[in-house]
């Protein structure tokens, strides 16, 4: 029976100018290139200059996504931005990236779900979209995470990076069966219990600062397998598919060895693993559409390949999205 579908129309990315390697960390903090590679599989992350903004990043991207798609901010009616790292504590950056398109129509709101913000937006319109309520929405995921960051705590400083990615997604037609385009199937969830494993300790209602990033490392590593490869055996057991049949696996970049735990758990094939983390590092929210966007700058994504995404954050939320591209 025909029915709606939220198609992933196009992707963009940006970076930051500025790359910051592990040998530079190592003249800030006492680690070194080895330990970070060996542990986590990065090599550099990008830094925001003094004076650029998660909303200067988001805009850079959703540009490049606008772009690619042929369309125009006259064409989308919602912006979405995962973020956890907002300009202000309020308005929502989504709004200052909406004036700054020159959108004068529509609506525009933030969404915290730490790194799982982008996989939240992306099923939040794909929810707005099945209903009618909007056809065009402009989805990103935006951090200027290296703010947060304590440059004296090795634990942390090593792991994240500043980024955005922006994937525009609209109405299409489908007949209701798995072989349609678009988004097949999404898995949101979370557990509050464990909110003081992965957090910034700081907020305007608490301490009236931003705060630092803290982290139980092993903790978050354990917890992140395993509800991560939950979610991806739950998306494979509601479709019906299997390892084999998703083409590509687009991961939350959180550490190169959870991506190869998961990867060995659930069976998935190295190959179709895309990985950036090496050259972004954590992006937290930006993480999943800039490995997309990675994905199809290299030209091997392809029309009505099943693109598998997850992520997991602080919170602990997590999720996974199922798509035919
Ligand atoms: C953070 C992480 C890389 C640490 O690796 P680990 O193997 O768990 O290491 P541990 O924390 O057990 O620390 C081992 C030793 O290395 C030290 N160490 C920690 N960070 C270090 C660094 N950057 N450089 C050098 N040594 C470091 C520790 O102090 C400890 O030393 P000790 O044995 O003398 O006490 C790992 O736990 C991890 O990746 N966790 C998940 C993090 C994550 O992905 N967060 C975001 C999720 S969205």
């Amino acid at each position: 029976m025909g029915m709606t579908r939220t198609i992933i129309k196009s992707v963009g990315g940006y970076l930051p100018e500025r790359i910051m390697t592990n040998d530079e960390l190592a003249t800030m903090v006492d680690t070194s290139d080895e330990w970070i590679t060996e542990r986590t599989g990065i090599k550099q992350r990008h830094v925001a200059a003094e004076g650029e903004f998660t909303s200067d990043l988001a805009l850079a991207a959703a540009k490049i996504a606008l772009q690619r798609a042929e369309l125009d901010a006259s064409d989308i009616d919602l912006v979405i931005i995962g973020t956890t790292t907002p300009d202000l504590t309020f308005p929502s950056t989504a709004c200052i990236v909406q004036a700054e398109l020159g959108m004068t129509h529509g609506a525009a709101f933030d969404l915290q779900a730490a790194c799982s913000g982008f996989l939240y937006g992306l099923a939040i319109a794909d929810s707005f979209i099945i209903s009618g309520a909007y056809k065009r929405i402009l989805v990103i995921g935006a951090e200027t995470l290296t703010r947060l960051m304590d440059f004296k705590d090795r634990n942390t400083c090593i792991l994240f990076g500043d980024g955005a990615g922006a994937a525009i997604v609209e109405a299409g037609e489908g007949q209701g069966e798995m072989s349609d385009r678009g988004v097949l199937y999404s898995h949101l969830r979370s557990d509050g219990r464990y909110r003081d494993l992965l957090t910034a300790t700081g907020g305007p209602s608490s301490t009236k600062t931003i705060g630092k990033i803290h982290m139980d490392g092993r903790e978050v590593f354990k917890h992140g397998v395993t509800n991560i490869s939950q979610a991806i055996f739950t998306a494979l057991k509601e479709t019906g598919f299997s390892c084999d049949d998703v083409d590509w696996f687009v991961p939350h970049q959180a550490n190169g060895r959870i991506l190869e735990g998961v990867a060995r758990k659930v069976g998935m094939a190295r190959e179709k693993v895309v990985v950036t983390v090496g050259q972004h590092a954590n992006t937290s929210a930006a993480s999943v559409p800039l490995a997309l966007n990675d994905l199809y700058e290299s030209g091997k994504l392809e029309r009505d390949q099943l693109v598998l995404f997850e992520a997991m954050g602080g919170g602990f939320t997590w999720g996974s999205v199922l798509a035919r591209w």
